[in-house]
């Protein structure tokens, strides 16, 4: 039986480091202002989310989500002694796409320069929990035959949707830009216990209301609303979150997804060196580590430094630590996920 091994990883975030203090004092265009932009502060920053930074791209016009998830997946390709012309097939996962269409799969197979060549995109829009989501699809994939190296991309630029006032706070000050990737193929061992050993994938469609962006409505004529004098109205064009019912609704389905991963696959954390949550809050995963009893020493955030990337996180943490020489390879991660939809799942693997 054909077997899904993680043949390479990799990660980007862009260089420029936005503090807690830097956020408060900057307009919609990023740019630093003499007086507060924004009612926040560090304290409440810190204390309700973890968060002491996160990175946004230049404000120049020139990057993309594309842009993103091209370095983070030229990394991931190099890293498993590839050439981009090896990928047969494109999974992405992002909440902020380059346009509404088309996907931004295809931009990043003609940005990795190999639009020429037989190799299929997907765009997946499952935001926070995408990465686990592209894992079982790419698994499913490898497994059937149908590709052999799949590079699973999960990038996001947030910086420039977000709300820069008072009326935004909330969601403003947790997210940041970045990407990560893995590039998945089949294992020439049938060892149950290596490669992709276990996904799954939730969701709960009457929590879509609870946190969304709609940009547009296809139902209305004209389908934006939009009026750039009166940024007041332009409600559509922001995030909005009942940050209670996310978090409660986070707590539970990462820990109801970590411990069915268990239970299924007789897994205990003898048997697992590291638990990668998806990064959304720290005092969610402190929760999530609480109640499910995991050993906080092989809990594994990085939150506190690049904010919540949503597709992006699961591979930038593993990257990040990786990077740091505390993941090794063969270790074995599990990773919860829970985001917009709602979404949930969880996944083990050896890195
Ligand atoms: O991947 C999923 C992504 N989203 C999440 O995971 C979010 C989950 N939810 C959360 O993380 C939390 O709900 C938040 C961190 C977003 C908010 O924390 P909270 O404890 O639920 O705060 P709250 O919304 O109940 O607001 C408490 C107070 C309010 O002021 P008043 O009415 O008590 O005077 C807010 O206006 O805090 C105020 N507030 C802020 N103050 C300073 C809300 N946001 C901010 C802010 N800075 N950024």
């Amino acid at each position: 039986m054909i077997r899904t091994k993680i043949l390479g990883l990799g990660s980007y975030v862009p260089d420029r480091i936005v503090t807690n203090d830097e956020l408060t004092y900057l307009d919609n265009k990023h740019v630093r202002q003499e007086t507060v932009q924004t009612e926040t502060n560090d304290a409440w920053i810190q204390q309700r989310t973890g968060i002491a930074e996160r990175r946004y791209v230049p404000n120049d016009g020139n990057t993309a989500t594309s842009d993103l998830a091209l370095q983070a997946a030229t990394k991931a390709i190099a890293d498993a002694g590839l050439q981009p012309g090896d990928i047969d097939c494109i999974i992405l996962g992002t909440l902020s796409p380059d346009f509404h269409f088309p996907g931004t799969a295809v931009i990043l197979q003609k940005k990795l320069g190999i639009a020429d060549k037989n190799c299929a995109c997907f765009d997946i829009r499952q935001q926070c929990s995408a990465f686990v989501y592209g894992m079982q699809m790419a698994d499913a994939f490898i497994r059937t035959g149908m590709y052999k190296r799949i590079l699973l991309v999960g990038a996001e630029l947030h910086s420039h949707s977000l709300d820069f006032s008072t009326r935004g706070r909330d969601v403003m000050v947790l997210f940041g830009d970045g990407a990560g990737a893995m590039v998945l193929g089949p294992s020439e061992t049938e060892d149950a216990k290596s490669g992709i050993i276990y996904t799954s994938a939730h969701a709960d469609g009457s929590g879509a209301m609870d946190l969304y962006l709609k940009i547009f409505e296809i139902k209305k004529l004209p389908y934006v609303d939009y009026d750039a004098n009166d940024r007041e109205q332009n409600q559509t064009m922001y995030p909005h979150m009942d940050g209670k019912r996310v978090f409660l609704n986070a707590v539970r389905g990462m820990v109801m997804s970590t411990q069915a991963a268990l239970a299924k696959t007789g897994l205990t954390w003898d048997d697992i060196q590291w638990f990668v949550p998806h990064q959304a809050n720290l005092r969610i995963n402190e929760k999530v580590v609480e109640v499910a009893k995991i050993p906080p020493a092989k809990v594994l955030n990085t939150i506190q430094f690049y904010g919540n990337t949503t597709a992006a996180t699961v591979p930038l943490t593993i990257d990040h630590w990786r990077q740091q020489g505390k993941v090794k390879k063969g270790d074995r991660i599990l990773s919860s996920v829970f985001g917009s939809g709602f979404t949930w799942g969880a996944a083990i693997f050896t890195i």
